[in-house]
């Protein structure tokens, strides 16, 4: 069957281009894909599925059924885009001024589209259920957690999801059991003191010199004790205090971004911070306000679940086409899928079959994709959920 689904692919390479193409054109913010989401639904009713919309967003829930008693497994797109003016040159080029789908969240839903197409051509030999999560709002880390509060999880055996690679050539897939991706944390941090005359600093609370030295102080944080073996990274972003040459200001505001590798290394973080934060700031006699918000879980893959993808890819794609999925700090909401439900997410080739490492990357404005990656995406979407809910 996977054979098949993979034949099958290639007739709809056309349909999923144009599809994508049209969402090139037209992207969306976080929170705002309603012209997306309706796209998608176009495509989707006629289909038997049972389908819910506005689910953390505008997030759509497609269960397609297959009468027989088994398994759901659930595959998962991404559908917004990023406020980055496109560089690309590309003949579809975005025509919403600011906004461009520079991470190919536009390719994942025309894949994930496409495997609804190709999974309602075998539902008869399928048992259980397939749930497609179109989501909104990844760029914002926002999305997959909302679609989970409103159940998008519910019966769920595993989950699966894919994302495009610029840097990987196309036609190839990278795989990797345990963290992938890293924790995306962010602090917001003010230290206030005692504005004055910068000339009588006896009589004020000099919040940028205590603020200064917190920020040192944070890079201790990984440095002194969290091991070498562990890799992490603490660092403040923005930094902002004073109007003035020769005013002491009476507060200074600092924002900042923690990744880590692992749970128990993202766990520990908070404290670490709070830690240094506070009795740094005490040592300058100022005090500090410390907002630590947890973002995105690391991405942990599941053994097992990896184990049934390579299967899939090495049927459809051969042995050759798969390797070692690259780790990287970057994160990505569907570790909040992971860390409830055991799945895999898998790298996707969309790179020039020569030099890949210097192609622009994703979040790029010059970013481009291979389309030949859609057909592909679509098949192994399709034949993850196959291989799991065969009958
Ligand atoms: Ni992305």
């Amino acid at each position: 069957m996977l054979q098949e689904l993979r034949e099958k692919s290639k007739q709809y390479e056309q349909r999923l281009t144009a599809f994508r193409r049209d969402l090139h054109e037209h992207p969306e913010l976080s929170l705002q894909e309603s012209r997306t989401a309706a796209k998608v639904l176009e495509q989707l009713e006629p289909l038997a599925l049972d389908i819910r919309t506005g689910v953390g967003g505008h997030g759509i829930v497609a269960d397609l059924r297959t009468g027989r008693p088994g398994p759901t497994i659930a595959l998962r797109a991404d559908m917004d885009a990023l406020p980055i003016r496109e560089e690309s040159g590309v003949p579809f080029a975005s025509r919403n001024a600011g906004v461009m789908h520079a991470c190919g969240h536009d390719a994942h839903t025309a894949m994930l589209l496409g495997a609804a197409w190709l999974l309602d051509g075998v539902r008869d030999r399928l048992s259980g259920t397939v749930r497609l999560l179109f989501q909104s709002a990844e760029e914002i880390n926002a999305g997959a957690k909302a679609m989970i509060a409103e159940g998008a999880l519910d019966g769920v055996k595993e989950i699966y999801g894919l994302h495009n690679m610029p840097n990987l050539p196309a036609g190839l897939i990278g795989t990797r059991s345990g963290p992938m991706m890293g924790s995306v944390d962010r602090i917001d941090i003010v230290i206030v003191g005692k504005g004055g005359h910068g000339a009588i600093p006896d009589q004020c609370i000099d919040p940028i010199v205590a603020s200064s030295a917190i920020v040192m102080g944070l890079q201790t944080a990984v440095s002194r004790e969290i091991s070498p073996f562990e890799p992490a990274v603490v660092t403040i972003g923005s930094f902002r205090a004073g109007d003035a040459n020769n005013v002491i200001p009476s507060e200074a505001v600092l924002s900042g971004t923690i990744r880590t590798f692992s749970p128990a290394v993202q766990q520990r973080m908070p404290g670490i911070v709070e830690r240094i934060v506070t009795e740094i700031a005490g040592a300058y006699r100022c005090q500090a306000k410390l907002v630590y918000t947890e973002q995105n879980p690391v991405l942990v893959n599941d053994a097992a679940s990896v184990g049934y993808v390579d299967r899939a890819i090495d049927d459809m794609f051969g042995r050759e086409r798969r390797v070692e999925g690259a780790v990287t700090a970057a994160g990505e909401d569907f570790s909040a899928y992971l860390q409830r439900i055991p799945g895999a997410f898998v790298w996707l080739g969309s790179g020039p079959q020569v030099n890949a490492e210097a192609a622009y990357g994703l979040h790029h404005p010059k970013y481009v994709l291979d389309e030949s990656c859609l057909p592909q995406g679509a098949a192994l979407l399709a034949g993850i959920a196959a291989e799991r809910c065969r009958a």
